[in-house]
C-alpha cells in the first residue's frame, strides 16, 4: 500500500483526551519512560516484538513508528495518565484503506496498571476517533486466546468477539489460536 492509498487524512497525529488519559503522538523524550514498561518479558509474552534489551531497542521502536506514520498513515500514540505525565503505554489504529474503511487496533499497557480500566478506555477513545474523525467503517482487533485481559477490555469497549482462527499466527517459536473482535460504525454509539 503507498501513501495516496491511505484514507488517513492526517497530517501530524493529534492529542486525543478522555476522564483519566492523554493520547498523543511518541516523542524521543518519552525513550526511558517506554523502555520501562518494553523491558518487562511479562508485558511483551503476547505481543509480536520482542522484550526491549537496551535503549537502542527503544530507539529503534520511535524510528519505525514515525516512519509507518509518514509512509502508511499508522498512528501510535502514547497513553499518559493526566495525574502522572508518564508514558505508561501505547494505543495504535492502523492498517485502513480507502475502499475497504477498516482499521485494526493493538496496544500495550505498562503491567504497573493493569486491571484498572486503562486500556478499555483508551480503546473506547481510538473507537471515537476512527469512526469520527477517520471515517473509518469497520475496527477490528485480535489477540492469542489466552490473553484473556485483552479480550475481556475489547469486549467492554464494546467489540463483538467474531470467531477464532485457527494456529493463524506463528509468533515467539509457536503457532496461536487468534480471537477476532471488530465494532462497525453502525453499532457505534458516540
Ligand atoms: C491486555 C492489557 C492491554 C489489558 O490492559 P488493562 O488496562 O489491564 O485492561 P482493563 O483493565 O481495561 O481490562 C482488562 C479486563 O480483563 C480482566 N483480566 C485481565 N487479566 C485477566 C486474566 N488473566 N484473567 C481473567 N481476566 C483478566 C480484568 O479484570 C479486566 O476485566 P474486568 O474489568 O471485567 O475485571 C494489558 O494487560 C497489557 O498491556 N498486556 C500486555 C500486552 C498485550 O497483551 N497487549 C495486547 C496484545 S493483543
Amino acid at each position: 500500500m503507498t501513501k495516496k492509498d491511505n484514507s488517513n487524512p492526517l497530517k501530524e497525529i493529534p492529542v486525543l483526551e478522555t476522564e483519566r488519559l492523554v493520547l498523543r503522538a511518541f516523542s524521543t523524550d518519552d525513550i526511558n519512560d517506554i523502555f520501562e514498561y518494553a523491558s518487562v518479558k511479562e508485558v511483551t509474552d503476547f505481543l509480536p516484538w520482542e522484550t526491549h534489551k537496551t535503549l537502542d531497542d527503544t530507539r529503534a521502536f520511535l524510528k519505525m513508528s514515525r516512519e509507518m506514520f509518514n509512509k502508511y498513515g499508522n498512528i501510535d500514540f502514547a497513553i499518559l495518565l493526566k495525574q502522572e505525565k508518564k508514558v505508561i503505554g501505547g494505543i495504535s489504529i492502523r492498517k485502513w484503506n480507502d475502499i475497504n474503511r477498516c482499521a485494526d487496533i493493538g496496544y500495550v499497557l505498562s503491567s504497573k496498571y493493569w486491571g484498572r480500566g486503562i486500556i478499555t478506555e483508551a480503546i473506547k477513545r481510538i473507537i471515537k476517533f476512527g469512526f469520527e474523525d477517520l471515517n473509518v467503517n469497520r475496527i477490528e482487533a485480535h489477540c492469542d486466546e489466552n490473553n484473556t485481559g485483552s479480550y475481556r477490555a475489547m469486549e467492554k469497549a464494546g467489540m463483538k468477539y467474531e470467531g477464532t482462527l485457527r494456529e493463524k499466527t506463528f509468533m515467539k517459536g509457536k503457532f496461536i489460536n487468534m480471537k477476532f473482535y471488530s465494532i462497525l460504525k453502525s453499532e457505534y454509539i458516540g
